[in-house]
């Protein structure tokens, strides 16, 4: 399962060669950052922009407190999609019912971040737009746009990044002075040395290197296509063979500026040397717009003079052409191409008229791919979709505007977008849903399954995003058009929605009869997908906001057996939190606790952001009741951060807003508003890892059997003493990078310490490594060479009763009964 990236850190492409040269460059870019709001890297394909950007932002990531985020616009195809592009880049998981940029300038304003827009070029106005918003409203904001040409707005500082230095004068050659000490021939010797083990340059090939490298006008990427080509020939051979290409590529291309003629040039010859099948590959891969792995290609490029067995050889080939860069993609390899290659690649498939087919198998693709995420959506297989598709994201989008932009296609739109509802509503992304679901909805108004499914996914977004009016127009309409089809399952699941629609008007009493009648009809079906399974915690949430807390019960037991049939784990997240709920209205404490830990736990595995806050939320409740106002604070302090990222505080449920008012004026009174103030942000401020380490690692609680991180000492063993040192500093919060400084070690060090130890204690997240820190049997042991500061803001474990003025502060009840609301 391939790890989702982290929203707070922001998360970066990984680069699998070496960075070389641009000291002084790299300098005088840093200090336009800091001089300017936004600055932007202009100058031709392939000569290092987007790389120049990666490196600089990296080095810079520190001196931004809210992360620095990476955002790829050339996968982006439609201008009016920009701004859900940073959004999701950013982490924001908006659920309300702003606008995508009102919401986005809402969660930046304040925030002290970088963000890499690469490829603005071919969606230049939406990011103009977009940008000169976001400076205006976020004054700590930093962009580094990577474009052809500048966005042309107010402020920007253009910043043309130069070619790779090369030598303009040979007779310096030869001398001590070697010509490596230029950018240009340091490059081709790095990557020729891969290619061909052992190559330096020396005085007999000096004079050839600098010549080819000023022949390609130092530009990065024909250097390195040139590089590669030592496997078979010598420089000698390269050079006069490149000289070749030139004539041909300029008697029929003199307008062009010279430097893109270069770069066609170079990437003409690479073409030239390509066999017949991996040109074609070369072409059809370019309909990708992210990364991809073996099987898409092999999908979506046999046939047509391709044969099936072909096509791995081929994509191994175009590897060793550095045509196809191999991404540290596990467990399975992923490929991607320079966005320069790619369009080269597009235009040939554009000559051969076949490029509509190509895309159509693309989008048959991922509509699969979508499928399949559907079908296994009440099974335990949503794990490994909740991780995956996030690294789809590009060209399930892809696929989407293939199906809004062709004739006839929208059924299958329809389909494909409501099959994503998981993506949609699990993995938070409720705002990109209902952008793609009421495109193909608004495209064809016939009746159809597709469109009664449309419509039932379509309304219950947005329900969830609170405007429940809208939702209960599409959702009457979803239910009236699958009652027309005979469509069963969407039938009840819309009257089921319905019902939750009626929940968040706070009307329990009315929601009950729609979602009991659901339930009968999902059980007379044996529909076990999960939107119908979420139906029993949807009415055990109707009984709590009813005070029937027996029947949220009862619910709960029921449901439970229903999930552990596939395996099912977002309901079976949401009952134990419902669980948690109902033993808090009960009024029993310990309970509430181990609950809501375990719903933590398995949201967090789910990556599931809607759930996230609920949980913590309620861990804050019972810190207070537990007389720990001052864990209660920061508690509230790190749920805030993650309400904010989904836009609304408990999606507006009356009854659990109100006990969260009452529980918080409750504490900001016992510790009083000052030391509340102070601990709610430092919990705000604390990263994803840490928050989850406060939350969870406390005692009193017997830790659950089924969790491996929790089996303690015999695993410690395991560990070598280094690997105990990183465990810790993967506790204390620092990412790969910032180990690899602490420990002076490279970062491929860092990683592949990481990686030893996620393999060695049978973990698939780093998260899982902070708990294990933070077990109370592992905190002795593990030698910490910085601690974890959520483990420190907690030295005292214990509930314990704060001493207030006059004995009348202490853990008091929250108005309303006893011990619960
Ligand atoms: N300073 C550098 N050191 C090493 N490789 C570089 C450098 N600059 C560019 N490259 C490589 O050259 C190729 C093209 O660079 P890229 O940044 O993608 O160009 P652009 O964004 O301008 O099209 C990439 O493979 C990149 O890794
Ligand atoms: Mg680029």
């Amino acid at each position: 399962v391939p790890r989702t990236a982290n929203p707070e850190k922001g998360s970066f492409p990984h680069r699998t060669t070496s960075f070389v040269g641009r000291r002084g460059v790299a300098s005088s870019l840093k200090r336009a950052l800091e001089a300017s709001q936004l600055v932007t890297l202009t100058g031709p394909g392939g000569v290092g922009k987007t790389r120049l950007g990666l490196h600089v932002a990296e080095q810079t990531q520190r001196g931004f407190r809210d992360g620095v985020h990476f955002v790829e616009l050339a996968k982006v195809l439609d201008p009016s999609l920009v701004v859900q592009a940073i959004a999701e880049a950013v982490g924001l998981r908006d659920a309300s019912a702003r606008s995508s940029q009102a919401a986005l300038l809402g969660y930046l304003s304040g925030k002290h971040v970088l963000i890499v827009l690469d490829n603005c070029e071919h969606v230049l106005s939406a990011c103009a737009d977009v940008v000169t918003e976001l400076l205006l409203s976020a004054a700590s904001l930093r962009v580094l746009a990577t474009s052809r040409e500048p966005l042309n707005i107010a402020g920007e500082s253009v910043f043309p990044v130069p070619p790779l230095t090369v030598p303009t004068d040979t007779s310096l050659l030869g001398s001590d002075r070697s010509g490596s000490q230029f950018e240009a021939v340091a490059l081709f010797e790095a990557r020729a040395s891969a290619a061909l083990p052992g190559f330096a340059v020396t005085r007999q090939n000096e004079e050839d290197v600098v010549r080819l490298c000023s022949r390609l006008d130092g530009l990065p990427l024909a250097i390195e296509l040139a590089a590669v080509r030592m496997r078979v020939l010598s420089t000698t051979q390269i050079l006069s063979r490149l000289e070749h290409r030139f004539e041909l590529l300029t008697e029929g291309n003199r307008g062009a500026p010279q430097r893109q003629q270069t770069l066609q040039a170079a990437i003409a010859w690479s073409y030239d040397l390509c066999s017949e099948t991996e040109r074609t590959l070369w072409a059809r891969c370019s309909v990708f717009a992210g990364e991809f792995d073996i099987d898409a290609a092999e999908f979506v490029c046999v046939g047509d003079g391709v044969p099936e067995g072909e096509v791995f050889t081929g994509v191994a080939a175009l590897v060793d052409k550095s045509i196809l860069s191999r991404s540290q993609g596990e467990p399975f390899a992923r490929y991607r191409m320079l966005e320069t290659i790619r369009q080269f690649g597009a235009e040939r498939l554009a000559e051969t008229g076949t490029d509509d087919q190509v895309r159509r198998r693309h989008r048959d693709y991922y509509l699969d791919l979508a499928a399949r995420c559907d079908s296994d959506s009440g099974s335990a297989r949503q794990l490994y979709w909740a991780a995956r598709l996030p690294a789809e994201r590009a060209d399930l989008f892809a696929a989407l505007d293939y199906c809004a932009t062709h004739h006839g296609e929208t059924r299958a739109g329809m389909h494909m977008a409501s099959s994503l509802w998981f993506y949609w509503i699990v993995c938070g992304l409720v705002r990109d849903g209902r952008l793609w679901l009421d495109r193909m909805l608004a495209a064809d108004p016939t009746a159809s399954p597709e469109r009664a499914r449309a419509l039932l996914i379509d309304g219950w977004a947005t329900v969830l995003q609170g405007e429940n009016k809208r939702g209960v127009e599409l959702l009457s309409e979803g239910l009236r058009l699958a009652t027309l089809v005979h469509d069963d399952a969407s039938a009840a699941q819309a009257a089921q929605m319905l019902g939750v629609a009626k929940v968040f008007a706070d009307d329990p009493a009315g929601a009950v009869p729609l979602l009991e009648a659901a339930l009968q009809s999902h059980l007379s079906r044996g529909d076990m997908s999960a939107p119908a399974l979420i139906a029993w915690p949807q009415l055990g949430l109707a009984a709590v906001m009813l005070r029937d807390v027996d029947r949220a019960i009862a619910l709960t037991d029921q449901c439970r057996d229903l999930c552990a049939v596939h395996g099912e784990r977002w309901v079976l997240s949401w009952m134990i939190w419902l669980l948690a709920l109902s033993s808090w209205v009960a009024g029993d404490i310990p309970s509430t606790v181990a609950q809501a830990r375990d719903a933590l736990r398995q949201k967090d595995r789910l990556n599931d952001q809607f759930g996230l806050p609920f949980c913590i939320e309620l861990l804050a409740w019972t810190a207070h009741q537990e007389g720990d106002p001052q864990r209660a604070a920061s508690l509230f302090g790190a749920a805030d951060t993650l309400w904010e990222r989904i836009g609304g505080r408990l999606c507006g449920y009356a009854d659990l807003v109100r006990w969260s008012s009452e529980v918080r004026d409750a504490t900001r009174a016992s510790i009083g508003p000052q030391e509340f103030d102070a601990r709610h942000s430092t919990g705000r401020l604390l990263s994803w890892e840490s928050t989850l380490a406060s939350a969870l690692a406390e005692s009193g609680q017997a830790p659950s059997t089924e969790r491996p991180e929790e089996t303690g000492l015999a695993q410690m063993t395991n560990l070598t003493k280094r690997e105990r040192e990183v465990a810790g500093l993967v506790a204390a919060g620092l990412s790969n990078r910032q180990i690899a400084e602490r420990l002076v070690v490279s970062v491929r060090t860092a990683e592949a310490h990481v990686e030893h130890i996620l393999t060695k204690l049978g973990f698939t997240s780093r998260a899982q490594i902070v708990r294990w820190v933070a077990s109370p049997t592992m905190t002795d042991v593990v030698a910490t060479v910085g601690s974890s500061p959520s483990v420190d803001s907690w030295p005292d474990r214990r509930p314990r009763v704060p001493a207030g003025d006059n004995g009348t502060a202490g853990p008091r009840p929250v108005a309303g009964t006893a011990g619960g609301p």
